[in-house]
């Protein structure tokens, strides 16, 4: 979900969503890219006669580094991941995060030059990140001789034509996409409430507002990439992932409360009397353990017709 009023999203509530994220990926699509990452990077290795072997991915909006620590230990075998995002809070954060994350399995984790190195058993993992604006920069990016790109949470803060610029770079360096956790706009509260519906066409309308980027493509964004990337012959797939917040996980459904009533509020605020209300039930029946959260969320995984 990508509805922070001020489009802020801090480190706090990246950690808080990221079990939320990590338990509602499509283990399948993620298998599926891994064994194409690795098969390009062996193609490329054979191809430039480059040692030792590392796989390279980019993960663009990278927020904290979450795409690493869920995938660095499926693609197994050393790594050199470059993490985007335009956000220097997060960007410092980075190395902090993924020490931390690599302390708590007991790997080892050290500077080198402009990178964190993990040594897991694995690895290793070399880290690097750069502060990018993808709306304005996406042309300073390079993909050339990477294996994968990955990116969650993101793509359904982008206009249509910026999508379009995104589809040209991943076509012309024909390289798998992993695109997971994009809201596709079902959001089901339980018990329904009478002011769910007032909710959600508010809702609905600042997930199409301009989120740095010209209207948003929101709930669109995976239809629009899949038709995009068919039609140029990468071959896609997609799978739900959703995010299933009960009773056990009051602060991630407060957290889900007020954002939702405070993004209504500053999409209509004529109604706000009729949020404030919607709010302080929600509150109360988070609070209480009575309340379920369904927020709907598609993966998508995109390889190029041929390999090469
Ligand atoms: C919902 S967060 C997801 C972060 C991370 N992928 C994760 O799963 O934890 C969206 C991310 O998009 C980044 N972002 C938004 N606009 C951006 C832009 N114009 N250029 C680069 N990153 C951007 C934010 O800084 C934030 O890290």
């Amino acid at each position: 979900m990508n509805d922070a009023p001020a489009q802020g999203f801090d480190a706090g509530w990246l950690a808080l969503r990221e079990p939320f994220d990590a338990a509602a990926r499509d283990g399948r699509l993620a298998a599926c890219f891994v064994e194409a990452v690795a098969a390009r990077a062996v193609r490329r290795q054979a191809t430039d006669g480059s040692v030792p072997q590392a796989c390279r991915l980019v993960d663009l909006a990278a927020g904290t580094g979450a795409n690493v620590r869920l995938l660095a230990p499926r693609v197994g075998g050393g790594q050199d991941w470059l993490l985007v995002d335009h956000d220097p809070v997060l960007i410092a954060a980075q190395p902090r995060v993924l020490a931390a994350w690599a302390a708590g399995h007991g790997w080892p984790a050290r500077a080198e030059g402009d990178a964190l190195v993990i040594d897991a058993p694995a690895g290793p993992w070399r880290i690097r990140s750069v502060a990018l604006d993808l709306q304005r920069s996406l042309d300073r990016l390079d993909l050339d001789g990477i294996d994968g790109v990955t990116t969650t949470a993101f793509l359904d803060l982008v206009s249509d034509d910026w999508l379009e610029r995104f589809c040209d770079r991943i076509v012309a360096a024909r390289v798998p996409l992993l695109a997971t956790l994009t809201v596709d706009g079902r959001r089901d509260w339980h018990p329904p409430g009478p002011d769910d519906g007032s909710l959600a066409v508010a809702f609905e309308r600042h997930q199409q507002g301009d989120k740095g980027f010209g209207p948003s493509l929101g709930p669109g964004a995976v239809d629009a990439l899949v038709a995009r990337l068919q039609a140029r012959g990468y071959r896609t797939q997609c799978a739900l992932a959703d995010w299933q917040v009960d009773g056990a996980s009051p602060a991630m459904l407060l957290r889900m409360v007020e954002e939702c009533a405070a993004v209504a509020r500053e999409a209509d605020p004529d109604r706000a009397p009729l949020f404030d209300r919607w709010e302080a039930l929600r509150r109360a029946q988070a609070q209480s353990g009575s309340l379920r959260l369904c927020v709907g969320h598609r993966d998508l995984l995109a390889l190029p017709a041929r390999d090469d």
